[in-house]
């Protein structure tokens, strides 16, 4: 079948959206196991910095993923995942996903900072009741840290695709209002040509606009059974950000979304100096929402400075006493360095190679690891 896409002109002035319903007799969607949606009731609450997070960790686990950003408010998975300057190929029947990584086996994570060694704890995220989704009271997640060399299980494909990458400049998102917006991101939901791909985490825009009532439409109609997994819904402890984040659960109810489950993110703070962590907001708001709407707390995510260092900078994050010399090269107190450059590039290397690194890779080893149980059906998915 030729797609519609077939000559596509990405500008949105030139851009042809089609005039009727188009069967998919082939659709993208159909080399996808399960369809993620991360949620949140408002932005800069870290949806793309969780889903990218949650990516990583399924590929580390194995998982062969797929990201699709269609968040044109504030999209920022291709600098997340540093594909900017990427641009996305046409195929015959629809685009391609840019490759981020490659199924392979990593090599062994180069030696951590003795600092981080000492401070090593076991996977931190909250241990969570299954039967009311509850969490008991506990302390906040210690920063997970790499003790062990990974073993040489080979780590699954990355590929993504952000609505940002066809617009010609960032300023363009103004100019894609209301239907239009809508259609094309109808149309990119199908569109894409996937490779086989065990995970499909979709970035959407925060709040319960027209657009998440198109996807919800499409991704309902044209998801094959069993394909659409439902939502985890992101907040932060503020209570703000938790009553925005209550609209989203009703929305998926009404919707008929499953919510898979609440990550409540920026929960206490890691001291990338020290390790010791302050509560920022307050905590507790997503335990408490998840815990009033009957959905399953998933776990909280600390802010970890090094996390804004891997992806701003392309650095493997170092913890312990990290000092700038003032030549953008840290050193932490063993002398391990880090290269700063100061033309903003990035080091070489992948990310979810650096992410090994990163504190936040046990917490959310302890989340996927929730999740692929939930979806995959070892655990029961109602909370
Ligand atoms: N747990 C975290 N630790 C440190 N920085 C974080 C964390 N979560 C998000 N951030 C940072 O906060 C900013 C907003 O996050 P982002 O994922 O873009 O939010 P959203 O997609 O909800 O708008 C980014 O600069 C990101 O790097
Ligand atoms: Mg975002």
């Amino acid at each position: 079948m030729r797609s519609r896409l077939d000559n596509h002109n990405p500008s949105p002035k030139n851009h042809v959206l089609p005039s009727h319903n188009i069967l998919h007799e082939a659709m993208s969607l159909d080399n996808v196991k399960h369809i993620v949606l991360v949620l949140s009731g408002k932005g800069g609450v870290g949806k793309s910095s969780i889903t990218t997070q949650l990516a990583l960790s399924l590929s580390l686990a194995g998982k062969s993923v797929g990201i699709l950003d269609i968040d044109l408010t504030g999209p920022s998975i291709p600098r997340l995942l540093g594909l900017e300057s990427a641009k996305i190929t046409q195929a015959p029947g629809g685009w391609l996903p840019c490759e981020v990584h490659k199924e392979q086996v990593l090599p062994p994570i180069p030696t951590p900072p003795p600092s981080q060694a000492q401070n090593g704890t076991s996977n931190a995220t909250p241990a969570t009741n299954p039967t009311n989704g509850t969490t008991a009271p506990q302390q906040p997640p210690e920063p997970e840290v790499q003790a062990e060399p990974d073993t040489d299980a080979p780590i699954g494909s990355l590929h993504a695709i952000s609505l940002a990458l066809l617009l010609p400049s960032r300023s363009s998102a103004i100019v894609w209002r209301g239907p239009k917006k809508t259609a094309m991101v109808r149309q990119f939901l199908t569109d894409v040509l996937w490779p086989p791909t065990d995970y499909l985490l979709i970035d959407t825009p925060p709040g319960t606009s027209d657009e998440h009532i198109s996807l919800a439409e499409t991704l309902l109609s044209k998801s094959l059974p069993g394909q659409l997994s439902g939502a985890v819904i992101v907040t932060t402890p503020q209570a703000v950000a938790v009553s925005d984040v209550r609209k989203e659960v009703n929305f998926c109810g009404k919707v008929g979304i499953e919510v898979v489950g609440v990550v409540e993110n920026m929960s206490g703070f890691v001291c990338e100096c020290c390790g010791e962590e302050a509560n920022l907001f307050g905590k507790g708001g997503g335990e408490i929402m998840a815990s009033d709407f009957g959905v399953r707390f998933l776990g909280r995510v600390p802010v970890d400075g090094q996390w804004g260092v891997l992806v701003e900078e392309g650095r493997r994050p170092v913890y312990g006493k990290v000092e700038s010399n003032g030549e953008g090269r840290y050193a932490d107190e063993e002398g391990n360095v880090g290269e700063v450059d100061d033309k903003g590039r990035r080091e070489d290397g992948l990310l979810v190679d650096k992410y090994r690194s990163c504190a936040l890779r046990g917490v959310f080893e302890g989340i996927t690891g929730q999740l692929i149980g939930i979806i995959e059906g070892q655990l029961d998915g109602n909370g």
